[in-house]
């Protein structure tokens, strides 16, 4: 196919695809380590990275060459037979974040409907909940995918409103309050909290420090599945390999996407203890696609990006600049800097008129793209491959643009 202008794939896009997203007005073409480009050649700062899945940094050839490699031999088998692949990445997986056993899925939103049955069928095999009566306890502000279970958790009414009827068996409780959290999981019924550590598509809403420990030994106390969604703030993101590891706490059950396969195919996991995990049974749950032999050479590659190249402390090192040149700017719309590694927010106070929106508009004529969620807060959260000397350019690059406001 020949190449297309910026302006002739808009176009395509708007004419024949859903209008499911509102992009900003760029067309990317071509992305290596921390940039992307433009099909007329004008170079980025991807500040996005695909929502935290391209932490590795676009194209990385380590993942790229398990990719091609596995290509040529098998891509899928499904699992109505055994592969030479699954198993090995099974065990590395597991060793690598200490648990006993994981199901491989594909999509993050995959993942956490995985959680959601295992921590249902776990309440009725183990905690004794009678059947049909188990109960899931979420958080407000949450963000954990699309589909109709999942949105029927959510608290914001762009993913509900005009949806429903919601699904039966979840509760609320507010993010950040342990007192609401223990009176919502004093219910016997209830199987599982699921939390994010980090709320990333809210905002990066980052709880109060011990929130999670102490929200952990509540569902000790309780009996109830500590379910961590970690699909955003996991992989290096927040500075350590996972966001909860910042407070040491280990979930019972715990939700990877994104970056485990540093943005190369969709591939998510669960993992768990065999107690926990053993309470699927064959036939009961699965996917198509979920542990195929590509993903888990490309699983592999990705997870030991992120530990041969030291992404968590980078994340850490780099974050603490970015804070910190962040908060040293002064101006009337920079209302609040916030985050954790490089998973940071600034919350965008709006003058004249002007909005996030067309902070970001403008960051991108600058060569920096990043995205406004919910409005008024632009999320900041480049692949992690970034080193100091770009973190400061793209500071200035920041600066100058909310000079021009
Ligand atoms: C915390 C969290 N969970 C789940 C998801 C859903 O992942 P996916 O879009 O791959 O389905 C997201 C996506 O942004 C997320 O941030």
């Amino acid at each position: 196919m020949t190449k297309i202008s910026s302006k002739m794939a808009m176009e395509l896009e708007s004419n024949y695809g859903a209008h499911n997203y509102h992009p900003l007005p760029v067309v990317l073409s071509k992305g290596e380590g921390v940039y992307v480009w433009d099909p007329e050649g004008n170079r980025y700062f991807d500040f996005l990275s695909a929502y935290s899945a391209v932490n590795q940094g676009h194209c990385h050839p380590k993942i790229i060459n398990a990719l091609k490699e596995q290509a040529e031999i098998l891509t899928l088998t499904s699992r109505a037979f055994y592969n030479d692949c699954l198993g090995e990445y099974e065990k590395f997986i597991t060793e690598y974040f200490g648990f006993e056993m994981v199901l491989p899925m594909n999509t993050g939103a995959e993942g956490v409907e995985t959680a959601l049955k295992l921590a249902r069928k776990w309440g009725y095999d183990k905690k004794g909940i009678p059947q049909d009566k188990a109960k899931i306890v979420a958080c407000s502000g949450n963000f954990h995918g699309r589909t109709i279970a999942i949105i029927s958790m959510s608290t914001d009414p762009d993913c509900f409103k005009g949806y429903g009827p919601k699904a039966e068996g979840f509760g609320i409780v507010e993010y950040d309050n342990l007192e609401a959290l223990e009176e919502a999981i004093k219910d016997p019924n209830v199987a599982g909290f699921i939390v994010e550590p980090i709320q990333g598509e809210a905002g990066v809403y980052v709880p109060s420090e011990g929130y999670l420990t102490k929200a952990k030994a509540l569902c000790e106390k309780y009996n109830v599945l500590f379910i961590a969604d970690e699909v955003q703030s996991g992989l290096s993101r927040t500075g350590k390999l996972l966001a909860c590891d910042h407070e040491g706490v280990k979930p019972d059950v715990l939700i990877l996407g994104k970056a485990l396969s540093g943005g190369v195919l969709p591939i998510s996991a669960v993992l768990s203890s065999k107690e926990i995990m053993l309470c699927i049974k064959p036939g009961e749950h699965g996917s198509t696609f979920g542990g195929f032999p590509l993903a888990c050479k490309v699983g592999i590659a990705s997870l030991e990006v992120l530990r041969d190249e030291k992404l968590a402390e980078n994340a850490e090192k780099l974050g603490k600049i970015f804070r910190s040149e962040l908060e040293n700017i002064n101006h009337p719309m920079i209302e609040l800097v916030r985050g954790k590694g490089l998973l940071n927010a600034v919350v965008v106070k709006p003058k004249e008129g002007k909005t996030a929106w067309d902070v970001c508009v403008a960051l991108k004529d600058n060569g920096l793209l990043a995205k406004p969620t919910h409005d008024h807060i632009i999320r900041f959260a480049p692949p992690l491959v970034m080193t100091e000397a770009q973190i400061r350019e793209c500071m200035a690059i920041i600066k100058k643009t909310f000079d021009e406001f």
